[in-house]
């Protein structure tokens, strides 16, 4: 089956909001310049939530050929919880996407698998499409436990989705992003074979669960130092349709070069 590729900008804790328009703007320019080249793909800016409201504006009254992310929500939809933002926030700001269960939330900020899956309903909820990133740590692929270890991150969404009756156009605008926890920000990127086994076990694991048609139609991006020069090898293999990019996602140049990677040209 034929998925539109995407490619999602992970901006993370980087970038005041002149720096932020800045950097949108340069990007905006290229994709403006070569419209056609980029037709079949999606691509996604995930900024601060200060910049959310920034970049809105400029997407507005530019036509862009991008959308907008942000990089967190709260399971709460309103009420006394200081310092959280609600799904219905972040569309009222212009967001499409969401990424959930990010390893730095996990890891830095206590989310748990059930966290995460309450997060995905939260966004489902709000009509935000949820980017549910997986991914082993170093010890957890040393000692070989990467597909274990992955496989009950995605059931723990999947079975609360199914238990739910969540439509199948809900589930099929989920994506999933698998970001090795030791690639991410290391430069030490997966290979693709290591890219490749994952991916194929995740696609299998969607269908263990869900019709062939949702199972087939939900993106698999790969995350974890993706760079212009890796871009090609690790986004083009079968079973991915995309990537999550963070450090390399703050220089346009290299951000554009990545997403021209992973769309080929003729589409
Ligand atoms: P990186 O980050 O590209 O800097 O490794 C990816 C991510 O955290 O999403």
């Amino acid at each position: 089956m034929q998925r539109r590729a995407l490619i999602v900008g992970n901006w993370k804790m980087n970038g005041l909001i002149a720096p932020s328009l800045l950097l949108a703007t340069e990007i905006q320019h290229h994709f403006t310049a070569n419209l056609p080249r980029y037709r079949g793909c999606d691509v996604v800016l995930c900024p601060p939530f200060t910049a959310l409201h920034a970049l809105h504006q400029l997407r507005e009254s530019n036509e862009a050929c991008w959308q907008l992310g942000a990089q967190n929500l709260s399971v709460e939809s309103h009420g006394a919880h200081t310092g959280e933002i609600c799904g219905a926030m972040l569309r009222d700001v212009g967001c499409q996407y969401v990424l959930v269960g990010h390893s730095e939330r996990r890891t830095l900020y206590g989310e748990t698998d059930q966290l995460v899956a309450q997060k995905v309903f939260s966004a489902l909820r709000n009509q935000l499409w949820p980017i549910v990133c997986l991914g082993e740590n170093l010890v957890e692929r040393q000692q070989g436990h990467t597909l274990t270890v992955l496989q009950r991150q995605l059931e723990v969404v999947l079975s609360s989705l199914i238990e739910a009756h969540t439509s199948s156009d809900q589930l099929a605008s989920l994506t999933l992003a698998y970001e090795p926890v030791w690639a991410i920000g290391t430069g030490h990127h997966a290979t693709a074979a290591q890219v490749a086994e994952v991916h194929d076990r995740l696609r299998q694991i969607l269908h263990q669960h869900l019709p062939a048609s949702v199972a087939d139609a939900i993106r698999l991006l790969y995350g974890g130092s993706v760079k212009p020069d890796n871009a090609s090898a690790l986004l083009t293999l079968a079973n991915v349709d995309g990537g999550l990019v963070g450090g390399a996602s703050l220089q346009a140049a290299d951000f554009v070069a990545i997403v021209d990677a992973a769309v080929p040209s003729e589409s």
